[in-house]
């Protein structure tokens, strides 16, 4: 199989999380600005990029058999980049594991990915899982005109927590804020170009600091702030937040900054103060719960998120009851389940008692049954409600169109299709509730 040389159209495949997405679109736009253009659907890239996760075995083993489907039917192949946390965490292993990756390039080096193209297009070793010291920010060309409703806008990149289960600070290194002026100016590109709704990204995301224009130290609240005063931007979001950095300003926002939305996305992982602590999460069940009372005195209306792990060693049916009681104290509108995978070099990966397979199976079922229960309560807990809509896409049935509301929640209107389209901010009627959607109709169209 020879790969071939000089690639002219690409695809990029991003997997895991949001970042992975934000990283995708980067790389997309630094590849079109090289003069490759993106393949059309169903059309055969020269080069497809792999953007890979390594948050747990499943994720981390399905790049080997996404590389095995690449082979086309008369036996070629395009060129293969493998990039995202498999890259970093693996390096030169995946070249050997898999003979036709030509490229491997970790997440803080994607913007050297033209030149490695190059390399590989000259038959030489194309590898580079640097964490240079210059920022790949200050490299990537400016945001790409292409138009989109919602965006994504990362801010902070790695942890510095160390979670005993957890990738993530050995595959995307320590906690590091873009600066204040990056954003911004990324930002106003966005909405320059139609984004509506901004969510800024990043591991820790509200362990974001920097310094503003006038050279006054900022955390995340500032920057909300700041972006709360954008012309054209209705929507601020951000994910992903650790408990311990919910500053007092960042809360305070939350009840007086008017764009930012009603959602924390706040994973405390388990229930038991045991687990936690063997977690090194550094909160405990409590310090998680009197957070939430907090935040909820100032934003009543709150659509809180999280994520759990089920299964990590030494866990008890006793430690096990104490996350599904934390579940339903909580009532969480949405909320991911996992079942514990051991990962290379995390200390948790060498703890005693893990939990057998069958047992984490069950677990999973009954907690993601209470998760369920609790979405679909909050859901209905909405019926009756009019609220802003922001248009994304377009819905299964005819007349249709999908938005969210404020609370993150995707709501079906009907009857929208003749007088708006996407990117428009509606008041609906929420009138129906499953698990996963909301349905309504329109009420008045809101004042962009
Ligand atoms: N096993 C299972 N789930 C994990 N997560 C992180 N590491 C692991 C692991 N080793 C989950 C955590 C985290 C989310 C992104 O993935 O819940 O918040
Ligand atoms: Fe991983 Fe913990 Fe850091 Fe989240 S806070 S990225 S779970 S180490």
């Amino acid at each position: 199989m020879t790969s071939p040389t000089n690639p002219k159209t690409f695809r990029v495949k991003s997997f895991g999380c949001q970042m992975n997405v934000y990283d995708g679109e980067r790389m997309g736009e630094m590849l079109a600005a090289q003069g490759l253009s993106e393949a059309g659907e169903g059309a055969e890239p020269d080069l497809v990029v792999l953007n890979t996760c390594h948050i747990r075995e499943k994720a981390a083993e399905k790049v080997y058999s996404d590389i095995g489907r690449l082979k086309r039917e008369d036996g070629s192949r395009p060129m293969i980049a493998v990039a995202g946390c498999v890259a970093q965490a693996e390096g030169s292993e995946i070249m050997r594991r898999a003979k036709t990756v030509d490229i491997v390039v970790g997440p803080q080096a994607y913007h050297r990915l033209p030149d490695l193209v190059a390399k590989a297009a000259a038959g030489e070793e194309a590898l580079d899982t640097d964490m240079p010291a210059r920022s790949k920010f200050d490299v990537l060309p400016g945001r790409s005109k292409s138009r989109r409703t919602s965006a994504f806008l990362t801010v902070q990149e790695g942890c510095d927590k160390f979670c005993t289960y957890c990738v993530v600070p050995y595959t995307r290194g320590a906690e590091v804020s873009r600066p204040w002026a990056a954003i911004i100016d990324e930002a106003k590109a966005l909405v320059d170009a139609g984004a509506r709704e901004i969510t800024l990204l990043g591991q820790n995301v509200n362990a974001w600091t920097g310094e503003d224009e006038a050279g006054r130290s900022q955390g995340l609240d500032g920057l909300i702030r700041a972006l709360d005063r954008l012309p054209g931007l209705a929507r601020i979001r951000y994910t992903t937040s650790h408990p311990n950095d919910m500053a007092d300003g960042l809360i305070a926002a939350h009840g007086d900054v008017e764009k930012l939305m009603p959602y924390l996305h706040l994973p405390v992982q388990a229930g038991s103060d045991r687990i936690l602590k063997a977690m090194n999460r550094s909160h405990t069940r409590d310090s998680y719960m009197r957070l939430l009372d907090r935040i909820r005195v100032v934003r009543p209306d709150i659509a809180l998120s999280g994520d759990f792990i089920v299964g990590f060693p030494g866990e008890t049916d006793e430690d096990f009851e104490a996350t599904m009681e934390l579940v339903r104290e909580v009532r969480y509108a949405h909320a991911f389940s996992f079942k514990y995978s051991p990962r290379p070099g995390t200390p948790a990966a060498d703890m005693d008692d893990h939990v057998s397979a069958a047992v984490m199976d069950e677990r999973l079922k009954l907690l993601q049954a209470e998760i369920i229960a609790g979405q679909v309560a909050f859901n209905q807990g909405c019926l009756g409600r009019v609220t802003q809509v922001l248009l994304d896409r377009v819905g299964r049935h005819p007349g249709q169109l999908v938005g969210k509301s404020p609370w993150l929640q995707s709501v079906v209107v009907e009857n929208a299709t003749a007088g708006s389209s996407i990117g428009d901010m509606l008041m609906v009627e929420l009138l129906t509730a499953g698990p996963n959607s909301i349905g309504g109709r329109i009420a008045t169209r809101a004042a962009a």
